[in-house]
Protein backbone atom coordinates (compact mmCIF):
# COMPACT_ATOMS: atom_id res chain seq x y z
CA UNK A 1 0.00 0.00 0.00
CA UNK A 2 1.67 3.45 -1.17
CA UNK A 3 1.53 5.94 1.60
CA UNK A 4 1.01 9.53 0.31
CA UNK A 5 -0.83 11.56 3.17
CA UNK A 6 1.37 14.35 4.40
CA UNK A 7 -0.35 15.58 8.14
CA UNK A 8 0.73 19.49 9.24
CA UNK A 9 0.09 20.14 12.31
CA UNK A 10 1.15 22.87 15.13
CA UNK A 11 3.98 22.36 17.72
CA UNK A 12 3.08 24.82 20.12
CA UNK A 13 0.01 26.87 21.04
CA UNK A 14 -0.57 28.00 17.06
CA UNK A 15 0.68 30.61 14.19
CA UNK A 16 3.77 28.28 13.83
CA UNK A 17 2.72 28.82 10.20
CA UNK A 18 0.95 25.82 8.99
CA UNK A 19 -0.95 27.56 6.34
CA UNK A 20 2.64 28.52 4.55
CA UNK A 21 3.83 24.27 4.94
CA UNK A 22 0.44 23.50 4.06
CA UNK A 23 0.25 25.62 0.64
CA UNK A 24 3.94 24.43 -0.17
CA UNK A 25 3.81 21.01 1.04
CA UNK A 26 0.56 20.77 -1.21
CA UNK A 27 2.42 21.82 -4.94
CA UNK A 28 2.74 18.16 -5.81
CA UNK A 29 -0.40 17.20 -3.90
CA UNK A 30 -3.64 16.09 -5.51
CA UNK A 31 -5.76 17.21 -2.32
CA UNK A 32 -5.53 19.73 0.35
CA UNK A 33 -7.85 19.10 3.21
CA UNK A 34 -8.59 21.65 6.49
CA UNK A 35 -9.63 18.87 9.15
CA UNK A 36 -10.14 20.73 12.48
CA UNK A 37 -11.49 23.94 13.77
CA UNK A 38 -13.33 26.82 11.95
CA UNK A 39 -12.62 30.72 11.65
CA UNK A 40 -10.53 31.11 14.91
CA UNK A 41 -7.76 29.58 12.67
CA UNK A 42 -6.12 32.28 10.97
CA UNK A 43 -3.62 30.88 8.05
CA UNK A 44 -1.19 33.27 6.30
CA UNK A 45 0.43 32.58 2.78
CA UNK A 46 2.38 35.33 1.12
CA UNK A 47 3.03 34.55 -2.46
CA UNK A 48 4.22 36.11 -5.47
CA UNK A 49 3.65 39.32 -4.00
CA UNK A 50 0.00 38.58 -2.56
CA UNK A 51 -0.92 38.27 1.02
CA UNK A 52 -4.00 35.77 1.79
CA UNK A 53 -5.26 35.32 4.92
CA UNK A 54 -7.17 32.12 5.48
CA UNK A 55 -9.41 31.24 7.99
CA UNK A 56 -11.25 27.79 6.44
CA UNK A 57 -10.53 27.61 3.16
CA UNK A 58 -6.90 24.93 2.89
CA UNK A 59 -3.78 26.73 1.37
CA UNK A 60 -3.85 24.29 -1.01
CA UNK A 61 -6.12 26.63 -2.81
CA UNK A 62 -3.70 28.92 -3.88
CA UNK A 63 -1.73 25.94 -6.04
CA UNK A 64 -4.11 25.24 -9.19
CA UNK A 65 -3.94 22.31 -9.18
CA UNK A 66 -4.83 21.16 -5.91
CA UNK A 67 -8.61 20.08 -4.96
CA UNK A 68 -9.36 21.75 -1.46
CA UNK A 69 -11.98 20.09 1.05
CA UNK A 70 -13.24 20.94 3.79
CA UNK A 71 -13.65 18.29 6.03
CA UNK A 72 -16.34 17.37 8.56
CA UNK A 73 -14.21 18.30 11.56
CA UNK A 74 -14.26 21.66 11.26
CA UNK A 75 -17.22 23.93 11.91
CA UNK A 76 -17.78 26.24 8.75
CA UNK A 77 -19.00 30.28 9.88
CA UNK A 78 -20.80 31.00 6.13
CA UNK A 79 -20.02 34.36 6.29
CA UNK A 80 -17.09 34.33 6.56
CA UNK A 81 -16.58 31.62 4.26
CA UNK A 82 -18.16 33.54 1.18
CA UNK A 83 -16.23 36.82 2.63
CA UNK A 84 -13.17 34.30 2.16
CA UNK A 85 -14.49 32.59 -1.22
CA UNK A 86 -14.85 36.57 -2.70
CA UNK A 87 -11.21 37.26 -1.97
CA UNK A 88 -10.08 34.64 -3.58
CA UNK A 89 -11.95 34.72 -6.61
CA UNK A 90 -11.42 38.70 -6.95
CA UNK A 91 -7.74 37.31 -6.56
CA UNK A 92 -8.00 35.25 -9.95
CA UNK A 93 -7.78 31.74 -7.76
CA UNK A 94 -10.44 29.34 -8.92
CA UNK A 95 -13.01 27.98 -6.42
CA UNK A 96 -15.58 26.75 -8.21
CA UNK A 97 -14.56 23.07 -8.64
CA UNK A 98 -11.55 23.13 -6.64
CA UNK A 99 -13.13 23.37 -3.09
CA UNK A 100 -15.75 21.03 -1.76
CA UNK A 101 -17.66 20.93 2.04
CA UNK A 102 -18.27 17.87 3.54
CA UNK A 103 -21.89 17.57 4.29
CA UNK A 104 -20.96 16.24 7.74
CA UNK A 105 -19.30 19.61 8.46
CA UNK A 106 -21.13 21.91 11.36
CA UNK A 107 -22.69 25.23 11.18
CA UNK A 108 -21.49 28.10 12.86
CA UNK A 109 -24.30 30.49 13.77
CA UNK A 110 -24.12 34.11 14.82
CA UNK A 111 -25.47 32.86 18.18
CA UNK A 112 -22.77 30.62 18.89
CA UNK A 113 -20.35 33.91 18.83
CA UNK A 114 -22.84 35.44 21.51
CA UNK A 115 -23.11 32.18 23.36
CA UNK A 116 -19.08 32.46 23.18
CA UNK A 117 -19.32 35.86 24.43
CA UNK A 118 -21.47 34.79 27.59
CA UNK A 119 -19.44 31.81 27.99
CA UNK A 120 -16.44 33.64 28.39
CA UNK A 121 -18.52 36.44 30.88
CA UNK A 122 -19.59 33.79 33.18
CA UNK A 123 -16.52 31.75 33.40
CA UNK A 124 -14.03 32.54 36.50
CA UNK A 125 -11.47 31.01 34.31
CA UNK A 126 -11.61 32.89 30.99
CA UNK A 127 -9.93 30.72 28.13
CA UNK A 128 -9.41 34.09 25.98
CA UNK A 129 -11.24 32.68 22.63
CA UNK A 130 -10.95 34.03 19.58
CA UNK A 131 -14.93 34.38 19.87
CA UNK A 132 -15.69 32.85 16.79
CA UNK A 133 -18.38 30.77 18.67
CA UNK A 134 -16.23 27.60 17.95
CA UNK A 135 -16.49 25.97 21.45
CA UNK A 136 -20.56 26.31 21.41
CA UNK A 137 -20.33 24.99 17.56
CA UNK A 138 -18.36 22.20 18.94
CA UNK A 139 -20.66 21.66 21.64
CA UNK A 140 -23.88 21.58 20.28
CA UNK A 141 -22.28 19.15 18.09
CA UNK A 142 -21.68 17.16 20.89
CA UNK A 143 -25.06 17.59 22.06
CA UNK A 144 -26.74 16.36 18.61
CA UNK A 145 -28.06 19.69 18.20
CA UNK A 146 -26.10 21.21 16.11
CA UNK A 147 -26.66 21.98 12.10
CA UNK A 148 -24.65 20.58 9.39
CA UNK A 149 -23.86 21.73 6.24
CA UNK A 150 -26.03 19.01 4.68
CA UNK A 151 -28.86 20.30 6.18
CA UNK A 152 -29.08 23.15 3.67
CA UNK A 153 -29.77 21.21 1.19
CA UNK A 154 -33.16 19.72 2.78
CA UNK A 155 -36.41 20.78 1.84
CA UNK A 156 -37.61 24.46 3.71
CA UNK A 157 -39.81 22.58 6.19
CA UNK A 158 -37.03 19.80 7.55
CA UNK A 159 -35.07 22.75 7.95
CA UNK A 160 -37.11 24.71 9.70
CA UNK A 161 -38.07 22.12 12.36
CA UNK A 162 -34.15 21.87 12.89
CA UNK A 163 -33.19 25.42 13.03
CA UNK A 164 -36.29 26.35 15.31
CA UNK A 165 -35.07 23.80 17.65
CA UNK A 166 -31.33 24.68 17.95
CA UNK A 167 -32.38 28.63 18.39
CA UNK A 168 -35.04 28.15 21.27
CA UNK A 169 -32.43 25.75 23.03
CA UNK A 170 -30.14 28.50 22.96
CA UNK A 171 -32.77 31.11 23.66
CA UNK A 172 -33.59 28.84 26.63
CA UNK A 173 -29.83 29.98 27.91
CA UNK A 174 -29.78 33.64 26.63
CA UNK A 175 -32.96 34.92 28.74
CA UNK A 176 -31.84 33.40 31.87
CA UNK A 177 -28.58 35.65 31.78
CA UNK A 178 -31.00 38.79 29.61
CA UNK A 179 -29.30 38.47 27.02
CA UNK A 180 -30.57 39.25 23.54
CA UNK A 181 -32.65 36.41 21.91
CA UNK A 182 -32.25 35.35 18.44
CA UNK A 183 -35.70 34.85 16.19
CA UNK A 184 -35.67 31.58 14.14
CA UNK A 185 -37.20 33.14 11.01
CA UNK A 186 -34.80 35.63 11.15
CA UNK A 187 -31.55 32.66 11.66
CA UNK A 188 -33.48 30.59 8.67
CA UNK A 189 -34.39 33.55 5.96
CA UNK A 190 -30.15 34.26 6.51
CA UNK A 191 -29.08 30.51 6.03
CA UNK A 192 -31.63 30.76 2.21
CA UNK A 193 -29.77 33.44 1.41
CA UNK A 194 -26.17 31.79 2.61
CA UNK A 195 -27.11 28.54 1.34
CA UNK A 196 -27.22 29.82 -2.54
CA UNK A 197 -23.92 30.63 -2.46
CA UNK A 198 -22.46 27.57 -0.41
CA UNK A 199 -24.93 25.11 -1.82
CA UNK A 200 -22.89 24.36 -4.99
CA UNK A 201 -19.75 23.13 -2.61
CA UNK A 202 -21.57 20.67 -0.34
CA UNK A 203 -20.82 17.44 -0.94
CA UNK A 204 -20.16 13.59 -0.02
CA UNK A 205 -16.48 14.44 0.36
CA UNK A 206 -15.53 10.84 1.24
CA UNK A 207 -15.84 10.14 -2.42
CA UNK A 208 -12.80 12.53 -3.47
CA UNK A 209 -10.71 10.90 -0.29
CA UNK A 210 -11.68 7.44 -1.41
CA UNK A 211 -10.65 7.60 -4.77
CA UNK A 212 -7.43 10.13 -4.22
CA UNK A 213 -6.20 7.36 -1.96
CA UNK A 214 -6.46 4.64 -4.30
CA UNK A 215 -5.02 6.29 -6.98
CA UNK A 216 -2.34 6.52 -4.68
CA UNK A 217 -2.39 10.62 -5.36
CA UNK A 218 -0.60 13.10 -2.39
CA UNK A 219 -2.74 13.88 0.08
CA UNK A 220 -1.66 17.21 2.45
CA UNK A 221 -3.71 17.63 5.22
CA UNK A 222 -3.44 21.15 6.97
CA UNK A 223 -3.86 21.08 10.90
CA UNK A 224 -5.24 23.59 12.86
CA UNK A 225 -4.43 25.31 16.21
CA UNK A 226 -1.65 23.07 17.67
CA UNK A 227 -0.66 20.31 20.23
CA UNK A 228 -1.13 22.60 23.19
CA UNK A 229 -4.26 23.49 22.51
CA UNK A 230 -5.80 20.17 21.88
CA UNK A 231 -8.57 19.31 23.92
CA UNK A 232 -7.64 16.41 25.02
CA UNK A 233 -3.93 16.83 25.83
CA UNK A 234 -3.45 20.22 25.97
CA UNK A 235 -3.17 23.01 28.45
CA UNK A 236 -6.86 21.85 29.41
CA UNK A 237 -8.82 24.52 30.15
CA UNK A 238 -6.68 26.60 28.07
CA UNK A 239 -7.32 25.19 25.06
CA UNK A 240 -9.43 25.09 22.00
CA UNK A 241 -12.65 22.73 21.74
CA UNK A 242 -11.43 20.40 18.71
CA UNK A 243 -8.77 17.54 18.91
CA UNK A 244 -6.00 19.66 16.94
CA UNK A 245 -3.31 16.38 17.93
CA UNK A 246 -2.18 14.12 14.45
CA UNK A 247 -4.89 11.94 15.51
CA UNK A 248 -7.84 13.80 15.83
CA UNK A 249 -6.81 16.10 12.65
CA UNK A 250 -6.81 12.89 10.80
CA UNK A 251 -9.97 11.77 11.93
CA UNK A 252 -11.32 15.13 11.25
CA UNK A 253 -10.05 14.93 7.93
CA UNK A 254 -11.69 11.33 7.65
CA UNK A 255 -8.24 9.38 7.04
CA UNK A 256 -6.77 6.71 8.81
CA UNK A 257 -3.32 6.32 9.99
CA UNK A 258 -2.39 3.44 8.03
CA UNK A 259 -2.15 6.34 4.84
CA UNK A 260 -0.08 8.38 6.45
CA UNK A 261 3.57 8.76 5.14
CA UNK A 262 4.35 12.10 7.18
CA UNK A 263 3.82 13.83 10.18
CA UNK A 264 5.09 17.72 9.85
CA UNK A 265 5.45 19.74 13.23
CA UNK A 266 5.78 23.19 12.62
CA UNK A 267 7.08 25.21 14.76
CA UNK A 268 9.14 28.66 14.18
CA UNK A 269 11.96 29.99 15.84
CA UNK A 270 10.65 31.13 18.88
CA UNK A 271 7.46 30.59 20.56
CA UNK A 272 3.96 32.55 20.71
CA UNK A 273 0.82 32.33 22.48
CA UNK A 274 -2.43 34.47 22.02
CA UNK A 275 -4.93 33.80 24.85
CA UNK A 276 -4.96 32.78 28.67
CA UNK A 277 -2.63 29.89 29.86
CA UNK A 278 1.08 28.20 30.87
CA UNK A 279 3.48 29.50 29.12
CA UNK A 280 6.58 28.37 30.46
CA UNK A 281 9.69 30.46 28.41
CA UNK A 282 7.55 33.64 28.98
CA UNK A 283 9.41 36.64 28.36
CA UNK A 284 8.80 38.87 31.41
CA UNK A 285 10.96 41.61 29.76
CA UNK A 286 8.46 44.29 28.05
CA UNK A 287 10.90 45.62 26.03
CA UNK A 288 12.42 42.41 24.75
CA UNK A 289 9.00 40.98 24.37
CA UNK A 290 8.01 44.23 22.46
CA UNK A 291 11.09 43.72 20.43
CA UNK A 292 10.66 40.37 19.07
CA UNK A 293 7.03 40.72 18.90
CA UNK A 294 7.73 43.49 16.10
CA UNK A 295 10.31 41.83 14.33
CA UNK A 296 8.27 38.85 14.18
CA UNK A 297 5.26 40.77 13.62
CA UNK A 298 3.68 38.58 16.16
CA UNK A 299 -0.49 39.92 16.10
CA UNK A 300 -3.07 37.40 15.72
CA UNK A 301 -4.26 37.07 11.79
CA UNK A 302 -8.10 36.50 13.26
CA UNK A 303 -8.25 38.78 16.30
CA UNK A 304 -5.35 41.26 15.58
CA UNK A 305 -4.54 41.04 18.94
CA UNK A 306 -0.62 40.77 20.55
CA UNK A 307 0.89 37.65 20.95
CA UNK A 308 2.81 36.76 24.11
CA UNK A 309 6.23 35.87 23.22
CA UNK A 310 8.83 33.55 24.42
CA UNK A 311 11.85 31.52 24.01
CA UNK A 312 11.92 28.24 22.08
CA UNK A 313 11.05 25.74 23.96
CA UNK A 314 12.39 22.20 22.75
CA UNK A 315 11.13 20.13 25.53
CA UNK A 316 7.22 20.50 24.37
CA UNK A 317 8.45 19.22 21.08
CA UNK A 318 10.09 15.76 23.08
CA UNK A 319 7.17 15.65 25.46
CA UNK A 320 4.61 15.48 22.03
CA UNK A 321 6.66 12.71 20.29
CA UNK A 322 4.91 10.09 21.25
CA UNK A 323 1.07 11.65 20.61
CA UNK A 324 1.98 13.46 17.53
CA UNK A 325 4.15 11.21 16.18
CA UNK A 326 6.29 14.12 13.69
CA UNK A 327 8.36 12.32 11.11
CA UNK A 328 10.10 16.01 10.90
CA UNK A 329 9.90 19.10 11.26
CA UNK A 330 9.66 22.83 9.93
CA UNK A 331 11.03 25.92 11.50
CA UNK A 332 9.86 29.13 10.31
CA UNK A 333 11.07 32.63 11.47
CA UNK A 334 14.86 31.44 11.03
CA UNK A 335 15.73 35.15 9.25
CA UNK A 336 13.95 36.71 12.43
CA UNK A 337 15.63 35.08 15.37
CA UNK A 338 18.85 36.32 14.08
CA UNK A 339 17.45 39.66 13.84
CA UNK A 340 16.74 39.19 17.86
CA UNK A 341 19.94 38.39 18.22
CA UNK A 342 21.27 41.19 16.72
CA UNK A 343 19.02 43.86 18.28
CA UNK A 344 19.20 42.10 21.73
CA UNK A 345 22.02 40.51 22.17
CA UNK A 346 20.87 37.20 22.80
CA UNK A 347 18.44 34.14 22.26
CA UNK A 348 17.28 31.84 24.20
CA UNK A 349 16.62 27.84 23.27
CA UNK A 350 14.99 25.74 26.19
CA UNK A 351 16.19 21.79 25.67
CA UNK A 352 15.59 19.98 28.95
CA UNK A 353 13.95 20.64 32.22
CA UNK A 354 17.42 21.81 33.43
CA UNK A 355 19.33 23.19 30.45
CA UNK A 356 18.61 26.61 28.62
CA UNK A 357 21.49 27.28 25.20
CA UNK A 358 22.30 31.13 24.77
CA UNK A 359 22.69 31.59 21.23
CA UNK A 360 24.88 35.29 20.72
CA UNK A 361 25.87 34.99 17.58
CA UNK A 362 23.53 36.65 15.16
CA UNK A 363 22.54 35.83 11.35
CA UNK A 364 21.62 37.61 7.94
CA UNK A 365 19.92 34.69 5.37
CA UNK A 366 19.43 36.96 3.39
CA UNK A 367 20.18 35.38 -0.41
CA UNK A 368 20.51 31.74 1.02
CA UNK A 369 18.85 29.05 -1.25
CA UNK A 370 20.18 26.36 0.42
CA UNK A 371 21.10 25.25 3.83
CA UNK A 372 24.67 25.06 3.15
CA UNK A 373 24.63 29.22 2.16
CA UNK A 374 23.34 29.73 5.58
CA UNK A 375 25.55 31.29 8.25
CA UNK A 376 27.09 28.65 10.50
CA UNK A 377 25.35 29.99 13.67
CA UNK A 378 22.00 29.84 11.42
CA UNK A 379 23.02 26.17 10.79
CA UNK A 380 24.29 25.06 14.32
CA UNK A 381 20.83 26.38 15.65
CA UNK A 382 18.86 24.02 13.20
CA UNK A 383 21.34 21.05 14.16
CA UNK A 384 20.44 21.98 17.66
CA UNK A 385 16.90 21.32 17.58
CA UNK A 386 17.71 18.07 15.66
CA UNK A 387 20.04 16.99 17.97
CA UNK A 388 17.34 17.54 20.72
CA UNK A 389 14.38 16.47 19.50
CA UNK A 390 15.77 13.52 17.31
CA UNK A 391 13.72 14.68 14.60
CA UNK A 392 14.95 16.02 10.93
CA UNK A 393 14.40 19.44 10.09
CA UNK A 394 13.10 19.27 6.45
CA UNK A 395 11.73 22.52 6.01
CA UNK A 396 13.37 26.40 7.24
CA UNK A 397 11.70 29.64 6.70
CA UNK A 398 13.90 32.39 6.36
CA UNK A 399 11.13 34.82 5.24
CA UNK A 400 7.18 35.41 5.09
CA UNK A 401 7.38 34.31 1.12
CA UNK A 402 6.70 30.84 0.18
CA UNK A 403 9.78 31.21 -2.04
CA UNK A 404 11.71 31.96 1.12
CA UNK A 405 12.20 28.17 2.00
CA UNK A 406 14.94 26.31 2.34
CA UNK A 407 14.58 22.68 2.05
CA UNK A 408 17.08 20.68 4.31
P1 LIG B 1 -11.20 29.24 20.67
O1 LIG B 1 -10.57 28.23 19.78
O2 LIG B 1 -11.63 30.50 19.95
O3 LIG B 1 -12.27 28.67 21.54
O4 LIG B 1 -10.06 29.75 21.69
C1 LIG B 1 -9.48 28.90 22.67
C2 LIG B 1 -8.00 29.20 22.83
O5 LIG B 1 -7.29 28.79 21.68
C3 LIG B 1 -7.67 30.68 23.00
O6 LIG B 1 -6.55 30.78 23.85
C4 LIG B 1 -7.28 31.12 21.59
O7 LIG B 1 -6.46 32.25 21.58
C5 LIG B 1 -6.58 29.88 21.11
N1 LIG B 1 -6.63 29.70 19.65
C6 LIG B 1 -7.65 29.24 18.90
N2 LIG B 1 -7.32 29.19 17.62
C7 LIG B 1 -6.05 29.59 17.52
C8 LIG B 1 -5.14 29.73 16.44
O8 LIG B 1 -5.43 29.43 15.28
N3 LIG B 1 -3.91 30.21 16.75
C9 LIG B 1 -3.54 30.51 18.01
N4 LIG B 1 -4.35 30.39 19.06
C10 LIG B 1 -5.59 29.93 18.82
MG1 LIG C 1 -2.74 31.60 13.05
Amino acid sequence: MNKNVTVITGAFWGDEGKGRSAFFESSDAKLCIRATGGANAGHTIYTNGKKFTLHLVPGGIINPQTICLIEAGVVVDLDLLIEEINELENNGIQVDGRLFISKAAHIVLPLHKKADQLHEELKNNKVGTTGRGIGPTYADKASRIGLRMEDLTLSSSELITKVKNLVEYHNKIFKSYCYHTYDYREILCDLLKKSHKIKKFITNTRSITNITIKESSKIVIEGAQAYRLDLEHGDYPYVTSSYCNTSGTLSGAGIGPIYVKDVIGITKSYCTRVGEGPFPTEIESEEISDTIRNLGHEYGATTGRPRRIGWLDLTIINEAKTLMGYTALAVNHLDTLGKIIKEIGFAKVKISSKETVILTEAWNTNDCKNFSDLPKPAQEFIELIETTTDLPVRYIGIGPDNKETIIK
